[in-house]
């Protein structure tokens, strides 16, 4: 198996959001209001007066999935050119690996499809992408669970570089099983990286290679983040409302 250890100095720390400059309430973050999703046609006039969580009478939707949302902590397009960035930087680093039996990406289920559906499209490469899905966050809970797989692992991992995509590195038991369990098919290597990443000692403790953004200790939801299976198609990442829980 090759080594990887030279991974860490090419790592992606990501940066750190801190309020109060970027950490914007949501008048602030008025540019990723539920108006950014609705055509510009049918957005109503007065629609930026008060932010995310006021109802929008042009949304055909009842309620709108963006009145549960308290603040926003990463905007569309904050994501979106970090996601660019990382692509490149992953891209390279599997370039310099060389050959392999083939490049192989393991999002982690439900909550990097969004991440992963988005960073593919910054990868010129050839490659594959096997699901794996992990329980840790069942319902209504808003901490660790314990991870546990749920079905089959890609099986076909012996040779390959394969990349271990998570929206959210928390306690790290999500990250270190899918590694451990990778790692018994003989991989060429593997690497993981994760969209979040909160300031806990165990997330920060946990091996990570590339990381989109270092975030403050609260329970999140949006771009592919759930509480309780909803909040997923949010195109931000932002915090509810405590009477949404
Ligand atoms: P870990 O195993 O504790 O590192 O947690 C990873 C998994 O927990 C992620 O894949 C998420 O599904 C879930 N998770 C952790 N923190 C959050 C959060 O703030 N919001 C939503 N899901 C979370
Ligand atoms: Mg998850």
């Amino acid at each position: 198996m090759a080594s990887i250890t030279h991974v860490s100095s090419v790592t992606a720390v990501g940066f750190t959001v801190r309020p109060p400059e970027l950490l914007g309430s949501i008048d602030q973050a008025d540019d990723v209001s539920a108006a950014s999703i609705v055509p510009r046609s049918r957005r109503c006039r007065t629609r930026h007066t008060s932010g995310v969580g006021e109802a929008d009478p042009s949304f055909p939707y009842t309620p709108s999935v963006h009145s549960d949302i308290a603040k926003v902590l990463l905007t569309a397009e904050q994501i979106a050119t970090r996601i660019a960035a990382l692509g490149r930087e992953i891209a390279g680093d599997l370039e310099r690996l060389g050959p392999s039996d083939g490049i192989v990406l393991v999002p982690v289920m439900t909550g990097s499809v969004i991440f992963v559906a988005d960073l593919v499209r910054h990868l010129p490469l050839k490659l594959r992408i096997g699901v794996a899905t992990v329980s840790s966050y069942p319902g209504k809970s808003t901490s660790s669970q314990g991870a546990t797989i749920v079905g089959q692992l890609p099986s076909d991992l012996t040779g390959r570089h394969v990349i271990v995509i998570d929206d959210i590195l928390d306690s790290g038991r999500t990250i270190r099983l899918l590694r451990d369990a990778i790692e018994a098919q003989k991989p060429a290597s593997v690497r993981t990286c994760v969209l979040l990443r909160k300031p806990t000692r165990d997330a920060q403790s946990t091996p990570c290679d590339y990381v989109g953004f270092d975030i403050p200790d609260e329970f999140v939801v949006g771009y592919g983040l759930d509480y309780d299976d909803h909040y997923r198609n949010l195109p931000y990442v932002g915090v509810l409302r405590p009477e949404a829980t």
